[in-house]
C-alpha cells in the first residue's frame, strides 16, 4: 500500500495534474449539481438525436465548482473536441477570430472568466454565437470593406463567477444557462471518497466525513485538503485516513469546524472588531485584510454569506449575529 502511495506522490507534484486525474470525465462519474446535469444530460441527448450541435451554455457560480469539469464533460457526451481559453487571454478581436476559424463542426469553445473579455472582443463573440459568422474588415479607409466569413455550428461554453458583471446581450444569446451551487456534505463525502480511491489513500467513512464538512461546499477544495490529509495520515498515522487524523490535520491547516480557514475569519473579526459588526464598504474592508476586492467578492463572501454569518447591504457589509456566535465573541449591548 506505502509503495503505491508513494508513486502517486511524485506524479502530483503538479496541482494539474492532480485535478486532471480526479475530474470526472461523463456524466456517470460526475457528483452532485443535480439540476444543472440533470437539465444538461437532456438537451445533450436532444442535439445528439437531431445530429446537431449543443445550444450556447453559461455556467455561472462560485470558483472551484467544476465549471471546467463540465465544459470538458460537455465535449465529451457530445463525443466532439473542447478548445478551451479565458477572457483574459484574449485580448483582440483579432485573438478570437484565430481561435474561432479553428473549429471544427460541433466543437465545444470554452471560454473560461468570460466576464473579462473586453468590449470589441464581445462584439465579434455576438455575431458568431448568433450567426456562426465574423465580418473581417479588409483594406483600410474608404475602400475598406467588410467581408463575411462563416464558421462552423460550433458550442460556446462559458464559465463565470459573477453572471451580473456579464454584459446583458452577451447574456441573452446563452441558449442554456445553468447556475452551479455549494455541494453538500454527502456529495462532497462521496467526491473525497472517489478520489482517495483513484489515488490508493485507505480511508474510514468518518475520515472522509470531516473532510467533507470541511471542504466550504467546494470539490477543489476537498481534493486539496484530501492532499494534506493524506500527508498527516502517513507522517504521524499509519497511512489510514481516519476522523481523528482528519481533524489534526484540519487544524494544522487552520480550517475549523465550518470550514473556514484564516482569512475567512480575519475577514469577520475586522468587521466585528474594527466596524462595529459594520456595515462596512468591500473596499475599506479589502485594505483592512490585505486582500483584492474581487477576491472577497468573488471567494470567500459567497460562502460566508450561505452560510448566514455575512450579509450585504446597501450600506455594506454586516457580520451576523451567528459570526459572533461562530467567533465566540458576545453581542454588543443594543
Ligand atoms: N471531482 C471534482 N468534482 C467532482 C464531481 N462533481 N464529481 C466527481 N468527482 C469530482
Amino acid at each position: 500500500m506505502k509503495e503505491e502511495v508513494r508513486i502517486i506522490g511524485t506524479e502530483e507534484h503538479d496541482e494539474d495534474t492532480w485535478q486532471l486525474s480526479l475530474r470526472p470525465r461523463y456524466f456517470k462519474e460526475y457528483i452532485g449539481q443535480k439540476k444543472a446535469k440533470e437539465n444538461l444530460e437532456i438537451f445533450i441527448e436532444a442535439a445528439k438525436k437531431r445530429g446537431d450541435a449543443l445550444d450556447h451554455v453559461l455556467l455561472y457560480g462560485p470558483p472551484g465548482l467544476g465549471k471546467t469539469t463540465l465544459a470538458t464533460i460537455i465535449a465529451n457526451e457530445m463525443d466532439v473536441a473542447l478548445r478551451v481559453t479565458s477572457g483574459p487571454a484574449i485580448e483582440r478581436p483579432g485573438d478570437l477570430a484565430a481561435l474561432l476559424t479553428n473549429l471544427n463542426e460541433g466543437d465545444v469553445f470554452f471560454i473560461d472568466e468570460i466576464h473579462r473579455l473586453s468590449h470589441s472582443v464581445e462584439e465579434v463573440l455576438y455575431t458568431a454565437m448568433e450567426d456562426y459568422a465574423i465580418d473581417i474588415l479588409i483594406g483600410k479607409g474608404p475602400s475598406a470593406r467588410s467581408m463575411r466569413y462563416e464558421l462552423p455550428k460550433f458550442t460556446l461554453v462559458g464559465a463565470t463567477t459573477k453572471a451580473g458583471a456579464l454584459a446583458g446581450p452577451l447574456r441573452d444569446r446563452f441558449g442554456i444557462v445553468s447556475r452551479l451551487e455549494y455541494y453538500n456534505e454527502a456529495e462532497l463525502k462521496v467526491i473525497v471518497e472517489r478520489s482517495a480511491e483513484i489515488l490508493n489513500m485507505p480511508i474510514e467513512s468518518e475520515g472522509a466525513s470531516e473532510i467533507a464538512r470541511r471542504s466550504r461546499g467546494t470539490p477543489r477544495i476537498a481534493n486539496r485538503l484530501l492532499k494534506r490529509v493524506r500527508d498527516v495520515a502517513e507522517v504521524k498515522g499509519d497511512g489510514t485516513i481516519t476522523r481523528s487524523i482528519a481533524d489534526e490535520a484540519l487544524r494544522r491547516l487552520d480550517i475549523d469546524q465550518l470550514g473556514l480557514d484564516l482569512t475567512d475569519r480575519r475577514l469577520l473579526r475586522s468587521i466585528i472588531d474594527i466596524y462595529r459588526g459594520g456595515p462596512v464598504g468591500l473596499d475599506t474592508l479589502a485594505a483592512q485584510v490585505s486582500e483584492e476586492r474581487e477576491t472577497i467578492e468573488d471567494l470567500y463572501e459567497p460562502y460566508l454569506m450561505q452560510l448566514g454569518l455575512l450579509a450585504r447591504t446597501s450600506r455594506g457589509r454586516i457580520a451576523t449575529p451567528l459570526a459572533y456566535k461562530h467567533l465566540g465573541i458576545p453581542l454588543p449591548e443594543m
